[in-house]
């Protein structure tokens, strides 16, 4: 019989107990960077779901880009995550923290008016979220090689943070248009060292950055996240399609867990077609598939081998029972949209399970 989203799977060392993945959702609840119990109760409702990636979590102070989003890089964000890893685990889930750095997508506001880093000193189309509103974004300034190094050593640090915070693993976020993609792809990348130009060289700060975790924390506890057609933070690439099957072959070579491919554009068109079957082949590990997919199609996608998880957004934060209202055929909670980012439990925690 073939495998469909309520299959178990394995997953490096670990049994996953479904094939349904709750993808990273930033809530913008964590004040001064600190989990809090509200989120705790929040993924532990959604303890059901094969795997949780959590919301994305900073590396550094460096990598901050949104007001309220939670850090992973010091001794009481780790005991704050503790509450948050118990809390799930205890209710028999499995839980991965996504380490985030937001690059240009940021503001000197959440630097003591330092700008925030980039590849190239290119500005990004838009407006940041502040504490005090929605701002222009500013231009960057270009990291140097030896800042590129440091910033390696930031996300091996995280890694070794989250492991003593109790996850399962962590997820590379290297998609959205955040500091990785921004190396990724030549929109955002026009270094010419050996950090830009090639498809090799801008892929080489996502590749050091997978090889450091798993060297810290074992390659089988480590995810990648990337977003080949997505255009949203004003990202394009001139031949994304070559760009992302080098990764997907290069990334097979330091045999992280899986990779996890947001295969939609987040807001407004995608800039061009990837197709991603090529890449779920050329990667040698699990292939997460994300966006838009619902029961139907993401229990296709299994059967036909093209994913071996699906990763579920906005249908898991409104529905923290959804692998039960899909067994059952159960109709769906509506999202509510106005309480996504930031304020308390009401669009939170308050979402009903089936009784
Ligand atoms: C967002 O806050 O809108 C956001 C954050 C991280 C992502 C995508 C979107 O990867």
């Amino acid at each position: 019989m073939s495998n469909n989203l309520l299959s178990t799977l394995t997953l490096g060392s670990i049994t996953l107990s479904n094939r349904m993945v709750m993808a990273p959702l930033t809530r913008n609840r964590a004040p001064e960077g600190i989990a809090t119990d509200l989120m705790a109760e929040y993924y532990a409702q959604r303890a059901s779901a094969g795997l949780i990636v959590t919301e994305g979590a900073q590396i550094s102070a460096q990598g901050v880009g949104y007001p309220a989003t939670p850090g992973i890089f010091n001794d009481t964000q780790i005991e704050a995550w503790k509450a948050v890893t118990h809390a799930v685990h205890d209710k028999g889930g499995r839980i991965f923290v996504q380490l985030w750095h937001c690059g240009r997508i940021s503001h000197p506001d959440f630097h003591d008016g330092a700008l925030p880093v980039a590849p190239s000193a290119i500005k990004p189309q838009g407006q940041a979220f502040t504490y005090a509103g929605m701002k222009d974004f500013v231009t960057p300034r270009a990291l140097s090689v030896d800042e590129i190094a440091a910033i390696v050593q930031d996300y091996r640090d995280a890694a070794a943070c989250a492991m003593q915070a109790g996850f399962d693993g962590v997820e590379i976020h290297a998609a959205n248009g955040y500091l990785i993609d921004q190396f990724l792809r030549d929109g955002s990348n026009q270094r010419h060292d050996k950090y830009g130009g090639s498809i090799e060289n801008r892929a080489r700060f996502l590749l050091e950055v997978t090889q450091a975790i798993g060297e810290e924390i074992g390659a089988e506890q480590v995810g990648v996240r990337i977003s080949p057609v997505n255009a949203f933070n004003d990202m394009n690439d001139s031949a994304p399609q070559s760009l992302f099957e080098y990764i997907a072959m290069a990334l097979s070579k330091l045999k992280p867990v899986y990779l996890h491919v947001v295969e939609v554009s987040l807001m407004g068109e995608a800039d061009s077609s990837v197709d991603v079957l090529p890449l779920r082949k050329a990667f040698d590990g699990c292939y997460i598939a994300n966006g838009g997919y619902d029961k139907a199609r993401g229990n296709q996608v299994i059967a036909d081998s093209k994913a071996d998880l699906v990763a579920y957004g906005v249908p898991f934060l409104a529905n923290p029972d959804l692998p039960e209202r899909f067994k059952q055929n159960a109709a769906l909670n509506e999202a509510d949209q106005t309480t996504f980012y930031g304020g308390d439990e009401h669009g939170y925690t308050d979402y009903p399970s089936l009784s």
